[in-house]
């Protein structure tokens, strides 16, 4: 069943889903990668006391805080409040998400044997998901609720190193040292994250983003060879469900091809390469995402107005553009800032 069929028609005709579709949009459409989260006072007061992994398995609290940043900026589209190591934490590996950290592995998976601790996810793993799309839908009303989850190469960054690195040292030593492993290791990665995604897009969301935030530490010929055959079968894996499939990663600028030819209908842009440069890397017959500079929004509003057009220019000559920055909200970003920056766009792009 698609899910194109099974959404309202207001949904379907948003503006993101037409811009993701690459048809004509009555505005860009703007959402914020992290626009759910701790630049939101609302966000911090729902949160206080309550660990980050233990918020994503209640429904009604997922729901407030998806909700958020609809209700206060007026975004195009909302996003699932979740985390990309939820769907390894439902399949029982021991991990946690620290304060000011991110994710840590108890124990990383560096051998053949350690495999074993990822089995296959099932719905019922991951109920809680189910339940929240379902309550959120409802609340939602036309805005579209955006699915997503981690790439296995970021996954496996996490699950090798242990935890946040700046050198994949031992994710690399892995991919180069021992091919086999690695890729056995990534295809089990791409059927876990494939089954979380078909959750989200069967309980109701309307588009579905791989957030593959770290493979900008990868050459191409590396990419190519290790990754990309993963990624590929995870929106393989979602390609007949009718929703477009959003690829997004930091310092993919050389990646930017490859990344749309893993099966991405729309390729997210971090700021270094401008969007008419990146319509030419990745080529026609896909959207871009993208791609302000989220540090721009802690300089003066005329400021950012003016880094605003220059990514509104840039995207001019594109078939379809959504408005987003090149990276998460920063957590000390001003909301009024983002507020004021969805309007701006808006305004400015009014046809
Ligand atoms: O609004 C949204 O975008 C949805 C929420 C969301 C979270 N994590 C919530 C979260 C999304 C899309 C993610 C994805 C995610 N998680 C990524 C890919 C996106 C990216 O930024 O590149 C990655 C790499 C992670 C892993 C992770 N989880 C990190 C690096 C951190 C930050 C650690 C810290 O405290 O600085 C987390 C924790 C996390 N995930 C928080 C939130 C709101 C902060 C925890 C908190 O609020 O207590």
């Amino acid at each position: 069943m698609s899910a194109n069929q099974t959404q309202p028609s207001a949904t379907y005709d948003s503006a993101f889903l037409k811009a993701c579709r690459r048809e004509p949009v009555p505005h860009t459409p703007v959402w914020f990668m992290r626009q759910a989260g701790r630049s939101l006072p609302e966000y911090r007061k729902v949160r206080e006391g309550i660990p980050m992994l233990e918020s994503c398995m209640r429904p009604e609290l997922v729901t407030e805080i998806t909700l958020q940043p609809v209700r206060r900026h007026g975004v195009d589209a909302a996003i699932y409040f979740s985390d990309i190591v939820v769907p390894l934490k439902a399949i029982g590996i021991d991990l946690d998400i620290k304060p000011g950290v991110g994710p840590v592995v108890e124990r990383p998976i560096r051998t053949r044997a350690d495999l074993a601790q990822l089995r296959d996810l099932t719905p019922e793993d991951v109920s809680y998901v189910t339940e929240a799309i379902g309550l959120l839908t409802r609340e939602l009303g036309s805005t579209p609720l955006i699915g997503f989850a981690g790439a296995p190469f970021t996954l496996a960054s996490y699950l090798v190193e242990g935890g946040p690195s700046r050198t994949y040292e031992n994710a690399k030593a892995m991919m180069y040292g021992d091919p086999e492993l690695w890729a056995d290791l990534l295809d089990r990665l791409a059927d876990i994250t494939a089954a979380f995604l078909k959750v989200q897009i069967e309980a109701g969301a309307s588009a579905v983003q791989l957030f593959d935030s770290w493979a900008g530490a990868l050459a191409p010929v590396d990419y190519r060879r290790s990754v990309l055959p993963a990624s590929a079968k995870v929106f393989q894996a979602v390609a007949d469900h009718g929703v477009p499939r959003i690829h997004f990663g930091v310092g993919t600028g050389e990646l930017l091809g490859l990344m749309g030819e893993a099966g991405a209908d729309v390729v997210g842009v971090d700021w270094r390469v401008p969007l008419d440069e990146a319509a030419r890397r990745v080529g026609p017959g896909k959207a871009l995402q993208g791609n302000l500079d989220p540090t721009v929004l802690f300089a003066s509003t005329a400021a950012v107005e003016a880094k605003t057009r220059e990514v509104l220019d840039s995207a001019a000559g594109l078939e379809g553009h959504v408005f987003n920055l090149g990276h998460g909200v920063m957590p000390a970003t001003d909301p009024d800032a983002l507020t004021r920056l969805v309007d701006y766009v808006h305004t400015r792009t009014a046809r």
